[in-house]
């Protein structure tokens, strides 16, 4: 069992998508093991962004990220990194796939309703800093 964190992003949240969302992880065995939705600050958005500090969308990145509520969850299942990130699409909701999270709900690059870990290590990681209690 492998553990992934997921955020559904403000766009999604505030066009009601969460259950919609919620939805598709459940029909493709991904528990939903936490859940909870929150609205976090710039600062903790930079914080959690920050591998992403040297490139030109990560003060946008940050500024969305803190935009309004969002909800954050722990998927646990086989492979849940990579079945996770096959189910959210490619990054651009253009390129991604028919089906996917991306392509069905996604605005645009920035806009783009998910974010998923992309490693083992980022996964703990990113769990950890939105539940370490
Ligand atoms: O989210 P994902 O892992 O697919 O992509 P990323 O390369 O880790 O980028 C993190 C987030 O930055 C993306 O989900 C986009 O919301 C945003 N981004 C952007 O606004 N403009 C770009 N050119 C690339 C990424
Ligand atoms: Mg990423």
């Amino acid at each position: 069992m492998e553990q992934t964190l997921s955020i559904i992003k403000p766009d999604a949240v505030e066009r009601n998508l969460v259950e919609n969302i919620k939805n598709i992880f459940i029909k493709n065995n991904l528990n939903i093991k936490e859940s909870k939705k929150i609205h976090i600050s710039k600062e903790e958005a930079s914080e959690f962004y920050k591998v992403h500090q040297s490139k030109s969308f990560y003060n946008d990145l940050c500024a969305y990220l803190s935009s309004g509520p969002i909800v954050v969850m722990i998927l646990e299942g086989d492979n849940a990194i990579a079945a996770n990130r096959k189910l959210m699409g490619a990054t651009n909701p253009k390129d991604a796939e028919e089906n996917t999270i991306r392509k069905l709900y996604g605005i645009s690059i920035d806009k783009n309703s998910v974010h998923g870990s992309d490693s083992i290590d980022n996964a703990k990681k990113e769990i950890e800093f939105f539940f370490k209690d």
